[in-house]
This record gives structure tokens, sequence and C-alpha cells, in this order.
């Protein structure tokens, strides 16, 4: 496994199936060859379909936006590994600041969450971030630094390497407030030092570590030039496929 350039779009709960359709299409008709991997993080309903979109383009992959952490069974509504795998998903963005305020998750079930993806052959989208409080009281190493070693020192070198980490300080989803990109450098420099502790320099150097929070057209650019910044996790910008093509076009 090497570091990737990755463009990773998260649609979050917007886009009906039409929409989704033609938002695919319209990305993947959009998209020029490159190094740049892009995702399209996509509500359920939307993978079967959109897999087809996309399975002739070999930079494009699918990504959930949660899976359940067992394996099958009497658990109404949730989804599971298996299934996601079925629909060809090779991503899943585990640990979000949302499911983690909204729907009680913390890092000992993300935990959980990550296992089950690696086990299907899939790979996690780790996200982690601090609250502005956190920030303001220069509490945020502290805290992203407890949320990584939680959530992924149990895993083999063998595992880390397949973990993409997001960064995405919560002060900076849907405010359009951007951390500055030197405070995105410097926690993602802090996130690959905790890396480098556990796992060695070799996985260090190869983990892609993407930042997500207002990124846009007009700031990605400045944020993907940072050493440690490998690519954004995009919000709002995802579902317009003119803003995010421009974004996977910044590197
Ligand atoms: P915005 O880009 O809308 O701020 O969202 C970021 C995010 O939460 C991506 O997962």
């Amino acid at each position: 496994m090497e570091r990737k350039l990755i463009a990773a779009g998260n649609w979050k709960m917007n886009m009906d199936y039409n929409e989704g359709r033609d938002l695919a299409q319209a990305v993947a008709s959009g998209l020029q060859p490159s190094d740049v991997l892009v995702i399209m993080g996509t509500p359920y309903v939307h993978l079967k379909n959109i897999s087809g979109i996309i399975k002739d383009i070999s930079n494009i992959k699918l990504a959930a936006q949660n899976c359940h952490q067992e394996e099958n069974g009497a658990y109404t509504g949730e989804i599971s590994a298996a299934m996601l795998k079925s629909c060809g998903v090779d991503f899943v963005i585990l640990g979000h600041s949302e499911r983690r305020e909204y729907f009680g998750e913390a890092d000992e079930l993300i935990a959980k969450k990550i296992d089950i993806v690696l086990k299907y052959g899939m790979q996690p989208i780790y996200c982690c971030g601090e609250k502005l409080e956190v920030r303001e009281a220069g509490k945020h190493e502290e805290l992203v630094g407890e949320q990584v070693k939680t959530a992924l020192y149990h895993l083999t070198k063998e595992q880390m390497q397949r973990v993409v980490i997001a960064y995405e300080p919560v002060w900076a989803i849907g405010t359009g407030k951007t951390a500055t990109p030197q405070q995105a450098q410097d926690m993602h420099e802090y996130i690959r030092s905790l890396i480098r502790k556990k796992f060695g320099q070799e996985v260090a150097d190869a983990t892609t570590i993407l930042y997500g929070g207002s990124v846009k057209p007009d700031n990605a650019q400045e944020l993907f030039s940072q050493p440690d910044v490998d690519g954004g996790l995009v919000g709002g910008a995802s579902l317009k496929a003119k803003d995010f093509l421009a974004i996977a076009s910044s590197f």
C-alpha cells in the first residue's frame, strides 16, 4: 500500500434516487484520468446503482457512510459489512462526528466497525476531530490522540495499511469556517506521528490522511498542498458535480 491522493465526497442524508444517479453520472463523465482517487460516499439506497455507473472507471470508488458492527442478525434497520461488500462498496466512512453526536457512537464501537469492515475486504475511512471548545481549551491534540489510539491501536500493521484517516474538526463542518492550512497540517503531522509510534515509519508514510470541514473549490488547493494533507473528505461541495470535480483537480 502507498499513500494515495484522495478526493472523497460524503453526501450525508442528501439526494433522492434520481438525483443521486444524475450526480454520480455527472462526476463519472466529467472526471479526468489522473492519480487522484475519487470516492463517492452515498446513502445506502444508491450504492448498487452507482457501483454500476462507475464500474469501468478505475479512479472512482464507492463508499458507504456507516456499517453495523455485527455480522448479521436481529438488528432491524441496520446494514452489515457483507451487504455493503456485495453491493460493490470499497470504502466505509466510520466515526463521522455526526454519528458520534446524533447516534452516540464512541471510539470503542467505531473500533469494532473498523474490524468488520476490514474483515470483509473494504477500507475504513476513519473520522476523528475535536469540537470548538476543545480547540479553544488547547486540548485538540490530546483528544484526537485518544480517538486515534482507541479506534486504531489494536490493529495489526497489515490492517493499518488499509485504513484511511480523515481529520474533521467539528467546528469546521458545514460552517463555512475552514481550518487554516497550517492548523490542518499541524494536526495531520501529529496524527501521522501517532501512527509512526505504533506502526512504524513505513506504515505512517503510507497512511492517507484527509482533511474535512468546509472544503470548497477555492480553498482545496491550499489545503492539499500541505505536506501531510493527502486530500479531502467533502460534504456540501460534493453535492455539485462541478465543485466536486474542481476539488478533485486541486492537487
Ligand atoms: P462540509 O464539507 O459540508 O463542511 O462537511 C464536511 C464533512 O463532514 C465531510 O464528512
